[in-house]
């Protein structure tokens, strides 16, 4: 029995590698790229992106726990792995056995990390967490280098790496700016120790688009590498070549077409009634997808290669569109609900400003109930 889908991703392996070969020629040889697949590869699917991105010459995964190194480590040894958040004190003895390198923002952190390695007789690689305005992780600039000091003094412990986040690099250039000196003083007073850091790294995607340099010796975007140019209002003085195009396209089917008379209320709560004869699809996705309920009455889907309004309120597994524009639409017809249709293209962003969010919270929100297709990504 062949299985159809009512609403599917398709996900382009080759934009993939494209858009990482892209970002290796912004950051050239000397850069080290950490690729972010946290939260399932922002939603591609984390075993699939990760053997992509190994073939591809990515350099370090950054993950936010431990399943998802496991994951990675499932489809290839060998890569670095940075847990990107702080590990849960029953997470330490894992990570330590599993290799993947821990942030630390404490001392006590490293004291743990300490005692589980000598325990294990493993060294563990950390990276040091500097706050420098993101406020969620990290050691103050000014404790920087004490907290290297201890790092350094623990047995077992090794100091991989230390890093910054940024909290506002697609909006803020002068934010970013203080950013970015007050972990290069950090930096600076560490190694005025004598301690070396061999990895150090600040910039995400935003920064990576919008600092006119390079900064520091390992980059870390996620956005950029699935295709997606962060939203914003710096302007990124970089010419995006057409080789940076997104990975993934949502889409869906219709499974019926009817006229409604002028009059007529459409879905629960009765939020939009017909102001003429109309013709409306019922298409097979809904919030029980991941499909925001925010995009009633509001967002679009590309239905015959036209832009289709939805009517009244998403539902769990359907939804209603004005198909007037596309007066051929028939029952098994695709749906775009993400990507290219004809001539026209719904990017993730849009759909994101229709759902009052933000490009990352749309792609990990397309959940477990859409199968990912994949296409292309033949090795290199
Ligand atoms: C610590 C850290 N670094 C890098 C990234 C990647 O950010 P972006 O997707 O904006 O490139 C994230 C994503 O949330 C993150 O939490």
């Amino acid at each position: 029995m062949a299985m159809i889908n009512r609403s599917w991703a398709e996900v382009d392996l080759d934009a993939l590698r494209e858009n990482l070969a892209w970002i290796r020629d912004r950051v050239g040889p000397e850069v080290k790229v950490l690729t972010v697949v946290k939260a399932d590869a922002y939603g591609h699917g984390l075993k699939q992106i990760a053997a992509l991105l190994m073939q591809s010459g990515t350099d370090i995964f950054g993950v936010a726990n431990l399943a998802e190194a496991r994951a990675i480590r499932s489809v290839g040894q060998g890569w670095p792995i940075l847990m990107l958040g702080a590990c849960l004190p029953g997470e330490v003895a894992d990570a330590v056995h599993d290799e993947v390198m821990p942030t630390i923002s404490t001392a006590e952190e490293a004291q743990w990390f300490s005692r589980a390695a000598m325990r294990q007789r493993r060294l563990v690689r950390v990276h040091l967490a500097v706050d420098t305005g993101m406020g969620r992780l990290g050691v103050t600039p000014a404790g920087a280098a004490d907290l290297a000091d201890q790092i350094r003094s623990l047995p077992g412990v090794k100091l991989e790496g230390m890093f910054t986040h940024f909290a506002s690099s697609e909006d803020d250039a002068d934010f970013t700016q203080t950013q970015a000196e007050q972990f290069q003083q950090a930096l600076a007073a560490v190694r005025v120790r004598g301690i070396q850091v061999p990895l150090v790294h600040a910039s995400n995607s935003g920064a990576l688009l919008h600092e006119r340099d390079v900064l520091f010796n390992v980059v870390r975007p996620g956005l950029l590498v699935y295709g997606i140019v962060p939203p914003g209002t710096r302007r990124s003085t970089l010419t995006l070549p057409d080789r940076l195009r997104p990975a993934l396209s949502w889409k869906t089917s219709v499974s019926l077409v009817k006229t409604v008379p002028r009059g007529v209320s459409l879905s629960y709560g009765r939020t939009y009634t017909t102001t003429r004869s109309l013709r409306v699809a019922t298409a097979t996705v809904g919030y029980g997808d991941g499909y925001s309920r925010m995009g009633s009455n509001r967002a679009q889907v590309l239905i015959g290669g036209n832009r289709c309004r939805i009517l009244g309120r998403v539902t769990m597994d359907q939804m209603l569109v004005d198909v007037s524009r596309s007066p051929e639409a028939k029952p098994g017809d695709e749906a775009v609900l993400i990507g290219q249709q004809g001539d026209d293209a719904i990017t993730v962003t849009e759909l994101a400003t229709w759902f009052g969010t933000i490009p990352w919270e749309v792609l990990t929100g397309i959940n477990h109930r859409v199968p990912r297709i994949y296409r292309g990504g033949t090795a290199a």
